[in-house]
């Protein structure tokens, strides 16, 4: 058992998550031991746990749970549900889970006005408020809204629509007669175009778009409503329990009997367009009124069908007002009753074969003579003629005259069966698209300013049998994901760029490629279609074998074998295909796919009812629109018609402002308080809300720009606020609001809001008066503090730059003093250097005058030849002097010119030398003169005092040669230094080349891990995709009892790239694909893939051992290598636990439960994974470490810290924290492991911090200063050797 016991959610079958506790970490996932005892002990991947709080969570807006995932999502969800609050908020979109049963007030008139004119956020989640929002949109950005309502069949899409219809029409007080028009729209849609289905009791079998119209004033000046595909197929067939369209019930049970009379109705069993179920729904009251002559055995054998909101008796009493409020007269409602009867006698009629015609045609069977009688009268057409069109085609040859021969060709019995369908669905869905004129025109319309249009169309759609309107449904649904995908995530996260907002980026699927397959230009499964129907003789075997031609290793479409579903594994390959949609794979049968998508009638049966009696039906089939004769080559197909209007609609969301409403079922059974977790889970998944909810935890659901925000308050603000720009306006009301910090960012242009903080900061701006005063002066006074630290900020600036000033100016002044003396002492040294030499002559001719003092004789003469060596020297110090002097002016001036410095050249060394010598040549002279004359007087005393004079004439030429000597040393000096720096700046410039090619090295090493990360999302998209297409077979299988293989025989391909495990061009097992995605994400997802090879080389396999068996082992073992391996194996699990656990930590304690300083961690996070070497770890070292951390949240003087560590090898064996404002944490290994250090080594990097590594002493005394006990080796000694 682990000591950390943390409550976990841990994903189930049934209930999408139970709670639980983590009780061992097994090798590749964790053993959770659910709470509550009747579910089993489960092993799950780390993926399908979260954490969990304790509490049970109930928020307004998903945004504000404490932990983010979709355990706690849906927790949420289910907790509100059985409180009766059904609504929630995902950022701005709204969740609605239908709660089966009318909840008291929640949609009343005093609810609507309570939410009139209030801000998202501000009361509960509530449709409308969503409404509002569209409408205060609308008003303020002045633009056209639409709220999108998705959700799968039953989930209550139609029922939001009428809710957000009653706002919109009633926001402003009571409804006019133009919203009333709109309002009555609805029942009369609803009674043509919604039926019984088995998952949805009033399923709406077309999908419409409501456009609310408003004038400049907002007021409600008109209503549009476009509708899209009704499901034709129905008017002939139903699958059992599923009924036709409403409207035929409720004239069958409502209608009254002169009615009845006059359209010959009878009961339900009576007609065959009604055999999927003859039962009314009825409640007590209506159930009495109903003749029993009119009720099928099946209804008064079973009863009456159930709902509380259908009704089939009171229901056509509501359609005939409403129709009647429509502005339709008796006659023109009788007529609609009467093609609606007509429908039903047409089904009734029968064909038989018509004994020995060789051509193989048919007639009216005898049984069906009373319908065809009927069916004619009620069409208003010749019997004979309406028997002949049914019976027969009419063909033109193309020879033969202006027009060709006419031809009857007789039909076989299935053909004639074919062609009565086609007219019934003919008749019923043109009455349809007559009935929406109608409403269109009943609804006043004058120019509008802008809409707002409400969405409702049928949910994604899967089936036992999936045919050509599942197709087009699901289609549709693609487009509508595409589009949330790109208007919430994608555009969401490039405006959080744009803005620097620093958003983490999140994944989502892409379903482009789903849209290419179906809606391509050259080879999309429409284009094909149309293609097929233009052939000569179209097959849908042709055509499935085209589409999978075209599309073969195309990831999302798949043969029908390749199906998990066990019925759709018997199609063969040309009967139909597989595409994996964003909710999950669908088979389709292709059989009916060519009919369907062409709607028009024989020529016969078209040329018959457009010279038909009735005038109504007259008008459903203009002369003129003859769609039989336009020929194959230009027919308009259903799926082009669609793709049209799709398009459209798509164009028109585009422009508009949109709100999602995101519709759930709680249930299958369409029951109330019952919440299945599983099928909600699904649903949200699909929906997208859990990639949004994804965003949000990081995001900001609301912005609004800077300038916008300003004009907002403007009204309300007092004049000293009105005046400031509109960015400085909003920094200062959010920084004196005391908003938190993180609630709010500034982006480039707007100000975002975290989820419902817009509301709070709303809430405080309109306030009372008294409380906007004192707003007021915490503005101001936040104003004058940030002014006057800006200007504080300002004079500092003004001051530094000043002292850079008068240090510049120094440094540049002392550089002059020095190149000056330089230059001068350069351009001077032969002259001072000169003087010198020549004024030691005159010390030397003093010596002559002494000598000569002591002449007897000749001694003036003497005096006088020293006296003219000293004019001698004055005068060549002169000329020295007065060369260097006249050169030094010039050079000091500016306008020193070449000609004056020709006229007044330097003198040279050579000069001086020469004048030296001149000089020096007369002193010689006359000390000969006096040597001689002192030969005379004293000639040995003389003589010696000649050659001591001599010695030191030499020893000053020695000097001077000596000196030269240095001179020429110190400029080979100088010449090897620039030598020096020469090499050095080479040598510089080869290693910056060097770094360069290391980073380029780098990049393309990162551009391949990056590749390597989209690979890998990649893969775990389709690990999704295949989970998805489980649960969906599932969900189908337990609903049509049908059987579900875990791994179907083959799957084709996808068409990902070659290294992919879905890219090859073999067929793969599913299994094997799910393992190989699987396999290949787990090794990649974390660096323990390293370690795991290196335990693939190990000889133990403890990928089965328990945790708690390694732990046993690494106390008691005494095997080595044993002890080596459960210790890797122990630590990498706990690896694994942990970076679980940092991704599912609680937001507000971030920086706890850290088991090493974060340095450390970081470290070890951007190195590579590092196997260890078994050998290295046998020779284990101890070594100790200490290093200093921070604490991020505690206060400044506790910050700082000391972590101390022991390695026993590779791994911690003790760890010590030391806090200046708690006591010292000391953990040992094998006690504390959980909160201990869990990285080897290798990967902490604190062999390779500088100063980090101490001494064991030093460790082991401030070890036992904080009370330790002396460390015991687990397996080794302390010197490292092992046990
Ligand atoms: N807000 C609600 N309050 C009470 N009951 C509701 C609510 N929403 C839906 N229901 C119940 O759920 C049933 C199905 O809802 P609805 O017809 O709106 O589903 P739908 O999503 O439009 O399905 P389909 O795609 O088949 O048309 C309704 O008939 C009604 O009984
Ligand atoms: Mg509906």
């Amino acid at each position: 058992m682990l000591e950390d016991t943390q409550l976990v959610w841990v994903r189930d079958a049934t209930d999408g998550y139970i709670q639980g506790r983590i009780t061992e970490i097994g090798s590749k996932e964790f053993e959770v031991t659910p709470i509550d005892r009747k579910f089993p002990k489960r092993t799950c991947h780390y993926d399908d746990i979260h954490s969990s709080c304790d509490g049970p969570q109930d928020h307004d807006d998903n945004c504000e749970l404490m932990l983010l995932n979709e355990a706690t999502f849906l927790d949420n969800l289910k907790t509100r549900y059985y409180k009766d609050k059904i609504y929630t908020y995902v950022a701005n979109i709204l969740i609605a889970v239908n709660p089966y049963r009318e909840i008291k007030e929640l949609y009343a008139p005093d609810t609507i006005k309570k939410y009139n004119g209030r801000s998202l956020g501000e009361l509960p989640p509530h449709v409308f408020a969503i409404a509002d929002k569209a409408i205060r949109d609308m008003r303020v950005y002045k633009l056209s809204q639409s709220i999108i309502v998705s959700g799968e069949s039953g989930a209550g899409k139609t029922e939001s629509t009428k809710y957000l219809l009653k706002y919109l029409c009633y926001s402003h007080d009571s409804a006019g007669p133009i919203e009333t028009k709109i309002l009555d729209a609805n029942p009369v849609l609803e009674a043509f175009g919604n039926a019984k289905t088995t998952r949805n009791n009033n399923s709406s079998r077309f999908g419409k778009f409501i456009e609310v119209h408003y004038d400049g004033k907002c007021q409600v000046v008109g209503g549009y409503i476009s509708h899209y595909l009704l499901e034709k197929s129905r008017i002939c067939t139903q699958s059992a329990e599923e009924r036709n369209y409403h409207v035929f019930y409720m004239l069958l049970a409502g209608a009254p009997q002169q009615l009845r009379d006059k359209l010959s109705l009878g009961k339900p069993d009576d007609y065959r367009y009604l055999s999927g179920c003859t039962q009314y729904f009825s409640n007590a009251k209506t159930e009495q009124l109903i003749p029993g002559t009119q009720k099928s055995t099946s209804h008064q054998k079973k009863g009456p069908l159930k709902d509380p909101i259908i009704d089939d008796y009171q229901h056509f009493q509501n359609l005939d007002k409403a129709l009647g409020r429509l502005g339709l007269s008796e006659s023109e409602k009788m007529s609609i009753y009467t093609l609606v009867a007509a429908v039903l006698h047409l089904g009734n009629i029968t064909f038989e074969e018509i004994p020995d015609d060789v051509r193989g045609g048919c007639q009216v069977s005898e049984a069906s003579e009373q319908s065809m009688t009927i069916t004619s009268g009620l069409l208003g057409v010749d019997e004979t003629e309406l028997r002949t069109a049914l019976v027969s085609r009419v063909m033109q040859s193309k020879g033969g005259g202006f027009k060709g021969t006419v031809i009857m060709v007789p039909l076989k019995i299935y053909e004639a069966n074919n062609a009565r369908d086609a007219l019934a669905k003919a008749i019923y869905s043109r009455l349809f698209d007559r009935i929406v004129a109608l409403i269109n025109q009943s609804i006043p319309f004058q120019a509008s300013n802008f809409y707002i249009g409400v969405l409702d169309i049928a949910g994604f759609e899967y089936f036992t049998v999936n045919s050509f309107e599942q197709f087009c449904i699901n289609y549709c649904n693609e487009k509508l994901q595409k589009f949330f995908n790109d208007n919430i995530l994608k555009n969401e996260q490039e405006l959080y760029k744009r803005e620097g907002l620093n958003v983490p980026e999140i994944t989502f699927t892409d379903n482009q490629d789903i849209i290419e397959l179906i809606e391509a230009k050259s080879s999309g499964i429409f284009t094909l279609l149309d293609e097929e129907s233009k052939l000569p003789k179209p097959s849908p075997s042709h055509f499935t074998a085209e589409v999978h031609k075209s599309w073969a290793n195309h990831y999302r479409l798949g043969l029908p074998r390749s199906s998990r579903l066990k019925a759709h594994r018997t199609l063969r390959d040309e009967e139909g295909f597989l595409v994996r949609h964003f909710a999950g794979a669908v088979c389709y049968n292709t059989e009916q796919f060519i009919e369907k998508n062409n709607d028009a009638l024989h020529a016969s049966l078209e040329g018959l009812v457009q010279e038909c009696e009735n005038p109504l039906l007259k008008q459903l089939f203009p002369s003129g629109s003859n769609t039989s004769v336009r020929g194959k080559l230009n027919f308009i197909s259903v799926g082009s018609k669609f793709k049209t209007q799709l398009g459209e609609l798509m164009e028109k969301l585009e422009q508009n402002g949109t709100n999602f409403i995101r519709c759930i079922k709680p249930n299958s059974k369409m029951v109330d308080r019952q919440f299945e977790g599983n099928l909600a889970l699904a649903q949200l998944k699909c929906s997208g809300t859990i990639s949004v909810l994804e965003l949000m935890e990081h995001g900001f659901p609301s912005r609004v720009l800077f300038a916008d925000l300003y004009s907002m308050y403007k009204s309300v603000l007092p004049p000293e606020l009105v005046s400031l720009p509109a960015r400085t306006f909003c920094e200062a009301m959010f920084q004196s609001l005391n908003l938190s910090a993180k609630d709010f960012k500034f982006g480039i242009t707007k100000v975002f809001f975290r989820p419902g903080k817009f509301v709070e900061f709303d809430r405080i701006m309109r306030s009372d008066p008294e409380n906007m005063l004192a707003i007021v002066a915490k503005v101001k006074k936040w104003l004058i503090r940030s002014r006057w630290v800006k200007s504080a900020l300002g004079a500092l600036c003004v001051i530094k730059l000043r002292n850079r000033i008068i240090f510049r100016n120094k440094c540049v002044l002392t550089a002059q003093r020095i190149a000056r003396g330089f230059l001068a002492r350069k351009q001077h040294r032969p002259r001072y250097q000169g003087i010198a030499k020549i004024n030691k002559i005159r010390t030397n001719t003093l010596k002559t005058i002494e000598i000569a003092n002591g002449l007897k004789m000749g001694r003036d003469e003497i005096v006088g030849g020293v006296n003219d060596i000293y004019r001698q020297i004055d005068d060549a110090i002169n000329k020295i002097k007065v060369r260097s002097t006249k050169i030094c002016i010039c050079c000091q001036f500016a306008n020193f010119t070449v000609s004056r410095l020709q006229q007044n050249p330097r003198i040279t060394q050579r000069e001086i030398d020469s004048m030296y010598t001149v000089v020096m040549a007369n002193m010689n002279k006359l000390t000969v003169d006096l040597n001689n004359k002192l030969k005379e007087q004293q000639q040995a005393e003389e003589q010696e005092r000649l050659r001591k004079i001599q010695e030191a004439l030499e020893a000053e030429r020695r000097a001077k040669e000596a000196e030269e000597q240095r001179l020429r040393e110190d400029a080979e000096n100088k010449r090897l230094k620039v030598e020096m720096e020469t090499r050095r700046k080479l040598a510089e410039a080869q290693r910056l080349k060097q770094e360069e090619e290391d980073r380029r090295a780098a990049l393309s090493l990162q551009a391949q891990l990056e590749k390597e990360a989209k690979d890998d999302a990649k893969y775990r998209q389709q690990l999704e995709q295949e989970r998805r297409d489980h649960e969906l077979a599932l969900r189908l299988a337990s609903e049509s009892n049908g059987q579900v293989e875990d791994s179907p025989p083959v799957i084709r391909n996808g068409g990902l790239n070659d290294a992919s495990p879905m890219g090859s061009n073999k067929l793969i097992s599913f299994s094997q694909v799910v393992s190989n995605i699987a396999s290949r994400y787990l090794n990649k997802s974390e660096n323990v893939r390293a370690q795991q090879q290196a335990l693939g080389k190990q000889k133990f396999d403890l990928s089965k051992w328990k945790y708690s068996e390694l732990r046993d082992a690494i106390n008691t073992s005494c095997d080595i290598e044993l002890l080596e391996a459960c210790r890797q194996e122990f630590h990498r699990r706990l690896k694994v636990y942990h970076a679980w656990k940092a991704k599912n930590r609680k937001r507000t304690t971030m920086d706890e439960n850290e088991r090493a300083p974060r340095s450390v961690m970081e470290a070890a996070f951007k190195q590579p994974p590092i196997v260890q070497p078994i050998q290295e770890i046998v020779a284990a070292q101890h070594r100790y470490f200490r290093i200093p951390f921070m604490r991020a949240n505690a206060p400044d003087n506790t910050k700082r810290g000391l972590w101390y560590a022991h390695f026993d090898g590779q791994w911690i064996a003790r760890q010590m924290e030391l806090h200046a404002d708690k006591p010292p944490i000391l953990l040992v290994a094998g006690t504390d492991d959980m909160q201990m250090c869990e990285l080897s080594l290798e990967e902490t990097g604190l062999t390779r911090k500088r100063g980090a590594e101490i001494l064991d002493h030093e460790f082991n005394r401030e070890w036992e200063r904080n009370g330790g006990k002396p460390y015991k080796s687990l397996g080794t000694k302390p010197n490292g050797a092992g046990i």
